[in-house]
């Protein structure tokens, strides 16, 4: 019997891969010379797929991949796959949650602090010799804020935590209110923003939040206000966003992720007032073999016909 083919369309270490090796054979897309060639002849051979959630399938590959099992998303996010229509076509969908709620956590606190104590101004204000000028300007104080968290999933608890740990205050939107927390909860974004000095967007991408923090949520959190995304660039309205930053309708931001990944609005890279991240919180040498791992830890139970660990819910 010939090995199920396996296609890779991201870049993964090959260690990590190695354990799948007796079980599959093993395509990297990166590798192909012609990958279109490639899905025309070899498509219908593809049994599961490694991509990730901003990816998802390879644009026109689905009506090659017609015997597909199994997508395997290196993340916990997977807005770019039609988990839908996946599973109308009996594919299976996985993800990684979990190994890297912690520190995406971390870097929504690493922005924020950012942020409130002007961390790369003051860095650029020591390198570039403007020390012995005079002082930098006063940041502003980040114990006693209130901090409002757009979606209180595994991801946003861990945030809270942290944020409770900074002596400051917490409140949440999201679904429903969760009984087993002391957060104050608020049944809409507006109101949350109305009442926060900090906004963190903390929710799954996709069309259920697609501008879930709107113009009118910016608004909301008001000129004082403080915006922090380690969601997705699709959870706020990026031109309401730079409208408002560049207007003064709120304060600051925080952003790792962005609309047109990787590119960042040009009024953004100009704003002082504003840190910018290329999408890196999960990007630590442990979190990303974790996920790698349990990427892997997927395929394998699918290649042997146990039961997923974990599956998109
Ligand atoms: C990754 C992510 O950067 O898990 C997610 O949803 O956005 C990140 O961990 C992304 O999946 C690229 O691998």
């Amino acid at each position: 019997m010939p090995r199920p083919v396996l296609l890779v369309i991201i870049p993964l270490a090959p260690e990590l891969l190695q354990p799948l090796e007796s079980a599959c054979e093993i395509v990297r897309w990166s590798a192909l010379p012609a990958p279109s060639d490639f899905l025309r002849e070899r498509g219908a051979e593809v049994r599961a797929v490694i991509t990730n959630g901003l990816i998802g399938l390879p644009a026109g590959s689905a009506e090659h991949l017609t015997t597909l099992e199994l997508i395997a998303c290196n993340g916990v996010g997977y807005d770019a796959i039609d988990v839908e229509g996946a599973r109308q076509r009996g594919i299976a969908v996985t993800h990684t949650p979990g190994v890297l709620s912690a520190d995406v956590a971390d870097l929504a606190l690493a922005l924020l602090l950012a942020v409130f104590r002007q961390v790369p101004a003051a860095d650029r204000h020591v390198r570039d010799g403007a020390w012995a000028r005079g002082p930098l300007p006063l940041g502003r104080r980040l114990a006693g804020s209130r901090i409002g968290i757009v979606g209180l999933g595994n991801i946003g608890r861990l945030i809270a935590r942290r944020c409770v740990a900074f002596d400051t205050t917490v409140g949440y939107a999201g679904r429903r209110q969760q009984a087993d927390v002391p957060y104050a909860y608020f049944d809409s974004p507006r109101a949350l923003a109305a009442w926060s000095d900090v906004l963190i967007a903390a929710t799954p991408g996709g069309a259920a939040t697609r501008h879930l923090v709107s113009a009118e949520v910016l608004d909301a959190l008001g000129p004082q206000g403080v915006f922090i995304n380690i969601a997705r660039g699709s959870v706020v309205d990026q031109d309401a966003l730079v409208e408002r930053l560049t207007s003064g309708g709120i304060a600051a931001a925080g952003l790792d992720v962005f609309a047109d990944e990787p590119n960042v609005p040009a009024p953004l890279l100009a704003m002082s007032q504003v840190v910018l991240t290329p999408h890196i919180a999960s990007a630590t040498h442990e979190t990303r073999r974790a996920m790698g791992e349990l990427v892997v830890a997927n395929v394998a139970a699918w290649a042997e016909g146990r039961p997923l660990p974990t599956p998109v819910p």
